[in-house]
C-alpha cells in the first residue's frame, strides 16, 4: 500500500520534474540563450565564493534589480562607452601576457562583426586545448619576478601617484585568492598604486608553486604583502570570514599608520575592476564616510544558518540540531554580500569593540558567516560609516545571476553555478555600469574580456579627461548616501 502510494507519488514527481526540466529549457534557450557548446563544467566553480553556491534567484534578483536600476537614463553615446583613447600609446602588455589581436573599441562599442570572430576564435582554441585558453602557469609567473625591476618597467607599474587627489586618498585591498596567479597578477597590475596598500590572502590547501609565484609577486613591492596567517579557506565556513580578518589586523597594524587609507575593498581573484583608480578614488569619496556595506534582515529561509551550532564534516558546513543562543549585543542578523567597501573607522570598530569581536566569536559555527557579518554590525546603531537601511542599493560590484532582472542582457559567457563569467560579448553592457568592479572573469575561458577591460582602463589613466566623460559616475543617489546619523 505505502509502496503503491510512493509509486504514484513518484510517478507524478518524475511527470512534474520532467515538465519543470521542458519549461526552464525553454525558458534558456528563448531568453538566455546560454552556449552551451561554448560552455565548460562546473569544474572550475571557485569554491571560495560563498556567494556562488548559495544563489537564491528572488534574493538576488532584488540586488541585481538595484543595480540595474543604477544605470538609468538613456544608454549613453557610442562614442562615450568605450572610452578608448582613439590614438593609443602602446598598451601591449607583452612579454608576459598573450596580446589577442583584436579592435577593444569596436567591442565596447557592440560591433558584432568583430565580438563573433573573436568569440568564435576563443572558442576553437578552447576545444583545441581541452576546454581552456592556455595562459601562463603558476611556475611562469613566479619566473617574471625574479628581477622585480625590469618586471616593473616592463609591465610598467607607477611609481609615483598619478595625481595629488589619488595621493591624498590611498585605499587598502584586501585580495582572497586561491588559484591562476596569473590572473591574480593581472587584477593587481589594474587595481596598484604605491600609495595604495595591499594585503593578499592565499589558500593554505592551494600547490606550492602558487604560493610561490604570489610571494614572487608581493616580494617586489613594498606596499604588497600576504597576510601575516593565512587560513583553509572552507566553502561557506568560518575560515573565509577570518581570511579578510587576517588582513584587516595586517592593514590596521605598523602598515596602516605609515599608509592611512581611507578606505577597505575586499576582492577575490576573478573580480576585475571596472573603474580606474583615480575613479574609484571619487566614488568613495561620495560615499561621504559611509560604509558601502548591502544586505536586509535574512529573510526565513536564511535564519537556520545562524540559529544552529554548525559543524564541520567532510570539508562541508553541517548544519546540528542544536540551536545556538541569540546573537550578542541584541544584534539583529541581517544578510548582504560578503563584498564591501568600508571605511578605516569601521575596520577598527569591528576589530576592536565588544559587537564585533563578540559577534565574531559567536559566528564561528554559523554557515556562511561573511554573508551576515559585516551587514550585521553595518546596520547596528553606533557602527562608524554605518546607516539602518535594508537595501540592496551599492556601487562595489556587478554580477549577474542566472535568471536575474530580464532587463539585464543575456550572459554572453557562460554560467556557472548560476553565475555569469563574462565574456567579450558582455562587454558593451559592463562600460555602462557604474560599479568599480565585475564579477567574474576566468582568464583561461576569456582573455579577450580582461585584456580589453585592462586597454580601456589604461587609457583612461593615461587620459584622466576621459574619466571626467563616464555616465553617472561617481553615483550619488544610492538610498543611504545622504543619510546624516554617522557616529
Ligand atoms: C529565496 O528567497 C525568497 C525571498 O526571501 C523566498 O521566498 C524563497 O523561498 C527562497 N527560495 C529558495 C529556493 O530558498
Ligand atoms: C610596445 O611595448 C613593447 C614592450 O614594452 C615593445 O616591445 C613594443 O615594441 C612596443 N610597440 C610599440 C608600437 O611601441
Ligand atoms: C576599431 O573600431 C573602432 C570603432 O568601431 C574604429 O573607429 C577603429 O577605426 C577601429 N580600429 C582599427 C585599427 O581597426
Ligand atoms: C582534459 O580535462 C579533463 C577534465 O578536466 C581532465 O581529466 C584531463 O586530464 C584533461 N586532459 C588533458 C590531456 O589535459
Ligand atoms: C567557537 O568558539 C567557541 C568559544 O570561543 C569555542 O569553544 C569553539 O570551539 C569554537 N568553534 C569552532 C568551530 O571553532
Ligand atoms: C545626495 O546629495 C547629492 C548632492 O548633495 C545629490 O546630488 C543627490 O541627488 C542626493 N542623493 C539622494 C539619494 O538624495
Amino acid at each position: 500500500m505505502v509502496c503503491s502510494v510512493r509509486q504514484r507519488f513518484f510517478g507524478w514527481f518524475a511527470a512534474l520534474c520532467t515538465f519543470f526540466v521542458v519549461v526552464q529549457m525553454m525558458l534558456i534557450i528563448k531568453q538566455q540563450r546560454i552556449d552551451i557548446l561554448g560552455g565548460q563544467t562546473n569544474k572550475d566553480a571557485s569554491p571560495l565564493d560563498p556567494a556562488s553556491g548559495q544563489h537564491n534567484k528572488t534574493v538576488r534578483r532584488n540586488e541585481a534589480q538595484k543595480s540595474a536600476h543604477r544605470g538609468r537614463g538613456k544608454l549613453p553615446q557610442i562614442a562615450d562607452k568605450f572610452l578608448i583613447d582613439p590614438s593609443p600609446s602602446n598598451n601591449s602588455l607583452w612579454p608576459f601576457h598573450r596580446r589577442w589581436d583584436t579592435n577593444c573599441s569596436a567591442i565596447f562599442a557592440g560591433d558584432t562583426r568583430v565580438i563573433r570572430p573573436t568569440y568564435h576564435r576563443l572558442k576553437e582554441e578552447r576545444q583545441a586545448h581541452n576546454g581552456s585558453i592556455l595562459v601562463p602557469e603558476d611556475h611562469e609567473v613566479q619566473t617574471w619576478t625574479r628581477y622585480c625591476e625590469s618586471y616593473k618597467r616592463l609591465r610598467r607599474y607607477p611609481s609615483s601617484p598619478r595625481s595629488k587627489e589619488e595621493a591624498e586618498f590611498p585605499v587598502a585591498y584586501i585580495i582572497v585568492v586561491h588559484k591562476e596567479a596569473a590572473q591574480v597578477e593581472r587584477l593587481l597590475r589594474a587595481i596598484y598604486q604605491p600609495q595604495n596598500l595591499y594585503c593578499i590572502h592565499p589558500d593554505t590547501k592551494s600547490s606550492s608553486d602558487f604560493h610561490r609565484a604570489i610571494r614572487g609577486l608581493v616580494g617586489c613591492f613594498k606596499n604588497v604583502f600576504v597576510a601575516s596567517k593565512t587560513e583553509d579557506v572552507q566553502f561557506a565556513g568560518f575560515t573565509r570570514l577570518l581570511a579578510d580578518i587576517n588582513c584587516m589586523r595586517d592593514l590596521t597594524g605598523p602598515r596602516g599608520d605609515e599608509y592611512r587609507w581611507n578606505y577597505v575593498i575586499n576582492l577575490c581573484g576573478q573580480d576585475f575592476p571596472l573603474k580606474t583608480n583615480l575613479e574609484i578614488v571619487r566614488q568613495l569619496k561620495a560615499y561621504k564616510g559611509h560604509n558601502d556595506i548591502t544586505g536586509v534582515l535574512a529573510p526565513p529561509h536564511y535564519i537556520g544558518r545562524t540559529s544552529y551550532h554548525h559543524v564541520i564534516e567532510n570539508k562541508q558546513v553541517k548544519r546540528t540540531s542544536r540551536a545556538k543562543a541569540p546573537a550578542p549585543h541584541a544584534l539583529k542578523i541581517h544578510f548582504g554580500n560578503a563584498y564591501y567597501a568600508a571605511t578605516r573607522h569601521f575596520v577598527d570598530y569591528v576589530l576592536t569593540s565588544p559587537a564585533g569581536t563578540d559577534l565574531l566569536r559567536w559566528s564561528n559555527d554559523t554557515y556562511s558567516p561573511d554573508e551576515h557579518y559585516w551587514v550585521t554590525l553595518q546596520r547596528a546603531p553606533g557602527t562608524p560609516g554605518g546607516y539602518p537601511h535594508p537595501t540592496w542599493d551599492g556601487n562595489v560590484r556587478f554580477m549577474k545571476w542566472w535568471g536575474d532582472d530580464m532587463k539585464l542582457p543575456w550572459c554572453r559567457g557562460m554560467y556557472v553555478r548560476f553565475q555569469c563569467i563574462f565574456g567579450v560579448g558582455y562587454l558593451e553592457y559592463l562600460a555602462t555600469q557604474p560599479h568599480l568592479f565585475a564579477n567574474k572573469f576566468y582568464y583561461s575561458y576569456d582573455p579577450v574580456a580582461i585584456q580589453c577591460l585592462e586597454e580601456a582602463l589604461i587609457s583612461r589613466t593615461q587620459n584622466p579627461a576621459l574619466s571626467d566623460r563616464l555616465p553617472n559616475f561617481p553615483v550619488t543617489n544610492l538610498v543611504w548616501q545622504n543619510h546624516t546619523a554617522l557616529p
